[in-house]
Parts: C-alpha cells; structure tokens; sequence
C-alpha cells in the first residue's frame, strides 16, 4: 500500500504540471507515485528528464519520452523528494543513491517543487546520515577527511551509483551551516558531490499528512 502522505504530495504536484511542458523528474518512492499518476491522469508532457535509470525505466514504460539534459536544455520544472527538508527549504537527497543527476537537474530548472510525507520535515538537517558520492579510487582519502569535517563516513555496501561510484553515508554531522558544509565536502578532491540541497534548495516544498491534507511551504524569496 502507497504511504498516504506520499501519496497526498504526488497528486498535489500534479496541479504544477503544464501540458506540452519538458519536466525534470527525480527518484525514489514519491516521485514513482507521482510518475504514475501523471501517467493516470492523461497529462501530456512533451517529455521528461530523468534523475535515475530506475525513473528513466518507469517513465518509459508509461509511454512518457525520456530526454538527455544536453538537448533538452533549461527545463522549467523539477518534481523531487527528500530524506529532510528543514523549514527554509534546504534538503537532504541521497537515500536511493541519485544525488548528483538530482541536483544537476535541480539546478538546470526554473523551478524545484520538492514532494515529501511529514516525516521528513525537521528543524535542523542531519538526523538522516549525509550521503556523499564520492570516485572509488578515493573512497579512503574522502573518508578521513570527512572525520575531520566532524562525522562518521560509512560505506554503503554494494551500492554503486549510475555513474560507477560510491556512496559514504556521513552520520554525526552537526549541519548548522548547511549552505557552507555543502561547499566543504564538494571542494574534496574525489567527491562528485554530496547530498545537501542548500545552496539551491526547493522553491515550494508539498507535504502530505497521514490524513491525506497537504500543505505548502514556499522558499523566502522563490516567485
Ligand atoms: C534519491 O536519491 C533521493 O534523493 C530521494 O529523493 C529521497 O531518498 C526520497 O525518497 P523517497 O521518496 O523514497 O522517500
């Protein structure tokens, strides 16, 4: 059974969607209800880029044209979940293993409509561990410097990404500062880029609730 909340989100990010529109599509088990119910309720999009293989898999199994991001260029619209969104929008992404595609289509569209259940609103990012991708020649070297970042890097076993690498998943970090820890872990020599949404966070965040209402939380500043 789809979890309510997630389901409550995914159909409310369909009133978001234009006919005829070119839309950037992300991962996990949110956006695969949203994928089917934009398939169900006969949108017709002009095509979608996808964050994942896995999502490129279901779009195309719907009929829904899948397009590279070279051709498609700037898209108007991203529909994504989260592992955490903190009430400025800023977001922990990563838990599928997606994160760099996510956040090269977040920022190569106009719009970043994040779609979560209400567990995964929080005051403060970083109860749910950071996922950094990171090039396995490096997977040691990154390690040791995210201890001394301040948390504790854990491999995630047989998990390459679509891009052939891996994932640390950072626990313990204190994300006070989430804008400024986004840019400390990219500037890593092997890190292709770590989970945190900050920097370019969602501009209207959907949440659903166990009893199926949804509310809206726009960005400072998001038009
Ligand atoms: C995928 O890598 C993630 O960024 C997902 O967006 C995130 O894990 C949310 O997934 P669920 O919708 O399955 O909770």
């Amino acid at each position: 059974m789809v979890h309510p909340g997630k389901q409550a989100a995914a159909m409310a990010a369909l009133d978001h969607v234009q006919n005829d529109s070119l839309l950037g599509v992300g991962t996990g088990s949110t956006v695969n209800v949203f994928i089917d119910a934009l398939a169900a309720a006969g949108t017709r999009i002009k095509g979608a880029v996808a964050s994942s293989v896995a999502t490129a898999e279901r779009l195309t199994s719907h009929g829904i044209d899948v397009l590279d991001l070279n051709l498609a260029g700037q898209l108007e619209l991203y529909i994504d979940g989260a592992d955490e969104s903190d009430p400025q929008l800023r977001l922990i992404k990563g838990g599928g293993g997606a994160l760099t595609r996510e956040k090269i289509i977040a920022s190569a569209s106009r719009e970043f409509i994040c779609i979560v259940d209400q567990s995964k609103q929080v005051e403060v990012l970083g109860e749910f561990p950071l996922p950094v991708e990171v090039i396995p020649m490096a997977r040691s070297f990154v390690a040791r410097e995210i201890v001394r970042l301040g948390a504790d890097p854990e491999y995630r076993e047989g998990a390459a990404t679509d891009n052939g690498n891996i994932i640390l998943d950072c626990h313990g970090f204190s994300i006070t500062d989430p804008v400024a820890l986004e840019a400390a872990i990219n500037a890593i020599p092997g890190v292709v880029t770590n989970g945190l949404f900050a920097a370019r966070g969602a501009d209207l965040l959907l949440v659903g609730h166990d009893n199926g209402d949804v509310t809206t939380h726009q960005a400072a500043g998001a038009d």
